[in-house]
């Protein structure tokens, strides 16, 4: 069974382990604690038959929240886990005064891409050389509430 819920310091072990293993430059488990503490983030986590399989997380300064990641374990991807998860942390972020979300993806994220084209982000900007490992720019987007 899949299920979604905020994320707990419990889950903060299984978290830097799937950030480590889908991103070529990870945050550190320094930077993912430091954040995950902080009282303007939210952090969630998707469950399967009680194993995390997920996270995602925002940063909250109503109206406006920053999409800072989100991941799902290789072997589940493709089957609307990370839809949920997203679905998820947006309404969450709704009862917290977050209407406006952005968020930067690598241009040949398409995956990613297709889950935010979907989930009603709308293309704002081109980011010139944002990221490293390799050099690739990404696109900025932005989803208003409602949409
Ligand atoms: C991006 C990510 C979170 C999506 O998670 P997911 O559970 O696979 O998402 P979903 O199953 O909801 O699918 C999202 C879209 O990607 C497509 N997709 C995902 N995995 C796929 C695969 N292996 N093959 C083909 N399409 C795939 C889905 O078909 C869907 O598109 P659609 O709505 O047009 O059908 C996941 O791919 C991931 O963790 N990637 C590595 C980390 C990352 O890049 N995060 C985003 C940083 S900006």
């Amino acid at each position: 069974m899949l299920t979604f819920r905020e994320m707990e310091m419990n889950d903060l072990e299984d978290v830097i382990r799937l950030e480590e293993e889908s991103f070529s430059t990870p945050w550190s488990a320094n930077s993912l604690f430091t954040f995950f503490i902080r009282s303007d983030t939210f952090f969630c986590a998707a469950l399967e038959d009680g194993k995390l399989v997920g996270y995602a997380g925002l940063t909250l300064v109503p109206p406006e929240g920053d999409l800072v990641n989100i991941a799902v374990d290789e072997a589940c991807q493709g089957r609307g886990i990370g839809r949920g998860l997203l679905d998820f942390l947006l309404s969450e972020g709704e009862k917290r005064g977050i209407t406006d979300v952005f968020l930067e993806v690598r241009i040949s994220n398409i995956h990613a891409r297709r889950l935010y084209d979907a989930a009603g982000f709308k293309f704002l900007a081109v980011r010139k050389d944002y990221y490293t490992d390799p050099d690739e720019d990404a696109l900025l987007m932005k989803r208003e509430g409602g949409k």
